[in-house]
C-alpha cells in the first residue's frame, strides 16, 4: 500500500520572515500517516533547510540542472540541494517546460541527476485545455511521460509523478475526481509496462487548484497518492487542512 504525499509547491513567493512564519505554522501541527513536504524557493532553502532539522516536514525545491557541478551560471545542482537538505525536487513543471523551454527529455535527465544524488524527483505531466478539448490528454502525458520511464525500472520505481492539468494550475478550476482518475489510471498503466514495482510503489499527486473542499474527495481515489498544492500551500491552515484530508 502507498503512503499519501502532500507537497506544497510555494513558487516565487516569500521572504525570509514569510518563509520563517509558514514553516513554524506548519512543522508542529503535520497530521500522522501522511509524508508532506515544501518546495521552497533557491533562495531560503538554506534557511528552511535549518529550521526542519528533525522535523518530519520535509524540504524539497522546484527545479535542478541536469548537469552535476561545473561552468552553468545561475544553474542550481542536485549536490547542492542535498547540502541544503532537500529530499524532494520538482521537475518539468508546466511553468517551466513552458517559459523555459525543458523537453520532456531535459525533464528526464534531471530525474535521472536527481535521482543519482539521493533525491526524489516529483515529475510533473498535464495537458493544456485545447490538448484536452481536442481529445489529446492521454497522449500528450503519454509522450511527456516517454523519455522518463524509459530510465529503466530501477529509476523509474523511485519517482514521483504529479499530474497536473495546466487549466487547473492557479484557476480554481480542478479537474473532477473523475478526470483525474482516468489520467492518473493510464499513467498508473503506463508504470505498470516497467515494472509491477513501478506501478506498486511510485507516488501519483494530482495537482491543479487543490483546496481544504476539494481535496477529500481527490485523496479517496486509489490511483490519486496525495496533492502537489500551489496557492493554498502560502497558507498554512489551508494546506494542513489538506494534508488532514490524505490521512
Ligand atoms: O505545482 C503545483 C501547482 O502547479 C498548482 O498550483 O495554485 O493550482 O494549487 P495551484
Amino acid at each position: 500500500m502507498r503512503s499519501k504525499l502532500v507537497a506544497g509547491n510555494w513558487k516565487m513567493h516569500g521572504r525570509r520572515d514569510m518563509a520563517a512564519d509558514l514553516l513554524s505554522a506548519l512543522a508542529p501541527h503535520l497530521p500522522r500517516g501522511v509524508d508532506v513536504a515544501v518546495c521552497v524557493p533557491f533562495p531560503y532553502l538554506d534557511q528552511a533547510g535549518a529550521a526542519l532539522v528533525g522535523s518530519a516536514l520535509h524540504l524539497g525545491a522546484q527545479d535542478v540542472s541536469e548537469c552535476d557541478d561545473g561552468a552553468f551560471t545561475g544553474e542550481v545542482s542536485a549536490g547542492m540541494l542535498r547540502d541544503m537538505g532537500c529530499r524532494y525536487v520538482i521537475v518539468g513543471h508546466s511553468e517551466r517546460r513552458a517559459r523555459h523551454g525543458e523537453s520532456s527529455q531535459c525533464v528526464a535527465d534531471k530525474a535521472a541527476t536527481a535521482l543519482r544524488n539521493g533525491l526524489t524527483p516529483i515529475v510533473c505531466v498535464g495537458e493544456t485545455k485545447d490538448e484536452r478539448l481536442a481529445g489529446q490528454t492521454e497522449s500528450v502525458v503519454s509522450e511527456q511521460l516517454a523519455p522518463v520511464l524509459a530510465l529503466g525500472a530501477d529509476r523509474v520505481e523511485r519517482l514521483v509523478i504529479a499530474y497536473e492539468p495546466i487549466w487547473a494550475i492557479g484557476t480554481g478550476l480542478s479537474a473532477t475526481v473523475d478526470e483525474a482518475i482516468a489520467v492518473h489510471s493510464a499513467i498508473r498503466g503506463a508504470l505498470g509496462r516497467v515494472s509491477r514495482a513501478a506501478a506498486d510503489r511510485v507516488q501519483i499527486l494530482y495537482g491543479g487548484s487543490v483546496k481544504p473542499e476539494t481535496a477529500p474527495a481527490l485523496f479517496a481515489a486509489d490511483d490519486i497518492d496525495g496533492g502537489l498544492v500551489g496557492g493554498a500551500a502560502l497558507d498554512p491552515e489551508a494546506f494542513l487542512a489538506i494534508c488532514k484530508a490524505a490521512v
